[in-house]
């Protein structure tokens, strides 16, 4: 038996399949490569020291779908593949609808008619909206504010239903917060395209002199230092609590989700302190104008998915930092 990654040579995808492999897992990528490349396959090799089945094509390609259900026994699939940048989403929304949402669909019908209905899938803590109250519990109210997050939230929505008309499916939604880090052997990571849009990368790269200096989005916001606060969980703690939630889709719990995050918030000026110390690289940064869409703070509750998945994120702080640089130094331009 096997477990589709769709996704899987993505950035949370890959340090995944570092992690089923070592456990003797088997696992199939499929990834059309739109916002990843190829030479992460090889570095999975030589951390697992395991072949990596790969397949380049997309989820909204039905028969190719349709070919690799014939020709794996999967028993699950991680669905990470799908796109991701906020800004983006506003100016292609139908884009990010037919890859997001339609993709999943697509893949769902696929999966229904080869009779393989056990899934994860990467939702987000963007389906919370701007919460009322911190740290932030799977019952609190849901809500969009943009294509992406809508999309997350119409394919929770969407599984919802489908697991409501057909009850032997089992599907855990695994809400992320804010994922950063890498593997520690320095050799995957997170490589966004251009100018990094999120805190982490941005950081990165002014550390290794990328870019002249981090922009701070906002002073003034009602937090400890009045700058924006997250709950940043290391990749690889991420990786792990997919392990876990396909442990409990074996166990047929039927439709679940889950908070994945420390539980811990950081702001922006701790996060840069948090570097500086880890690091000894200074980042120069001016405060300037809140991000349109931003909150002023984001952590999880994740008590719920610590028992019932018997999941816990595990890595400091100075961790996170420290494997994040070591990426990024020894990957100055990513995988290029
Ligand atoms: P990523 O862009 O690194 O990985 C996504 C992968 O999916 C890429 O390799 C891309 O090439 C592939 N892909 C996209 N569309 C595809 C398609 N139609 N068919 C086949 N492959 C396709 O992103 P990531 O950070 O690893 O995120 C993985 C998932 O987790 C995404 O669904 C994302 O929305 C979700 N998520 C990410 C974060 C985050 O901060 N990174 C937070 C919450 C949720
Ligand atoms: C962003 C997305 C969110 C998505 C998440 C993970 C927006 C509005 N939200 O969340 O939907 O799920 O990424 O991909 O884009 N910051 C700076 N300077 C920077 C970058 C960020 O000060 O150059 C601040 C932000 O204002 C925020 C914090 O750092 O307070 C974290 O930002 P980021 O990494 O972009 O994550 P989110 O805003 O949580």
């Amino acid at each position: 038996m096997a477990t589709l990654v769709t996704g899987g040579a993505g950035y949370i995808g890959s340090h995944t399949v570092v992690e089923l492999q070592q456990i003797n897992q088997d696992v199939v990528i499929l990834d059309n490569l739109s916002n990843s490349s190829k030479a992460v396959l090889k570095r999975i090799e030589s951390i697992t020291n395991k072949a990596v089945t790969f397949v380049e094509g997309d989820i909204l390609d039905t028969e190719l779908l349709h070919s690799l259900f014939k020709q794996y026994q999967f028993d699950s699939v991680i669905h990470f593949a799908g796109l991701k940048a906020v800004g983006e989403s506003n100016e292609i929304p139908l884009h990010y609808y037919k890859n997001n949402v339609y993709g999943t669909l697509n893949l769902c019908e696929v999966m229904a008619q080869h009779s393989v209905k056990n899934l994860v899938f990467s939702s987000s803590a963007t389906v919370y909206g701007d919460p009322e109250t911190v740290p932030i519990k799977e019952s609190f109210p849901t809500s969009a504010t943009n294509p992406y997050g809508r999309s997350k939230l119409m394919v929770e929505e969407m599984l919802a239903d489908l697991y409501r008309s057909d009850p032997s499916w089992n599907i855990a939604l695994l809400r992320y917060f804010n994922p950063i880090g890498a593997h520690e052997s320095g050799t995957i990571g997170e490589a966004p395209n251009g100018i990094p849009n999120n805190l982490m990368p941005y950081i990165t790269q002014v550390a290794v002199g990328k870019l002249k200096q981090l922009s701070v989005f906002g002073n003034d916001y009602n937090t400890i230092d009045g700058t924006g606060v997250r709950d940043y969980i290391h990749v690889v703690d991420l990786a792990h609590g997919h392990l876990k939630a396909l442990e409990k889709l074996n166990s047929q719990p039927g439709l679940v989700t889950y908070n994945l995050g420390t539980g811990q918030g950081y702001s922006v000026l701790q996060m840069i302190n948090s570097f500086e110390k880890a690091t000894g690289q200074a980042i120069p940064y001016q405060i300037s104008a809140r991000r349109a869409g931003d909150i002023a703070e984001c952590y999880a509750d994740p008590q719920f998915a610590n028992q019932e998945l018997n999941w816990t994120a595990t890595k400091s702080l100075v961790e996170m930092m420290e494997d994040s640089w070591r990426w990024q130094q020894n990957n100055p331009n990513g995988y290029q």
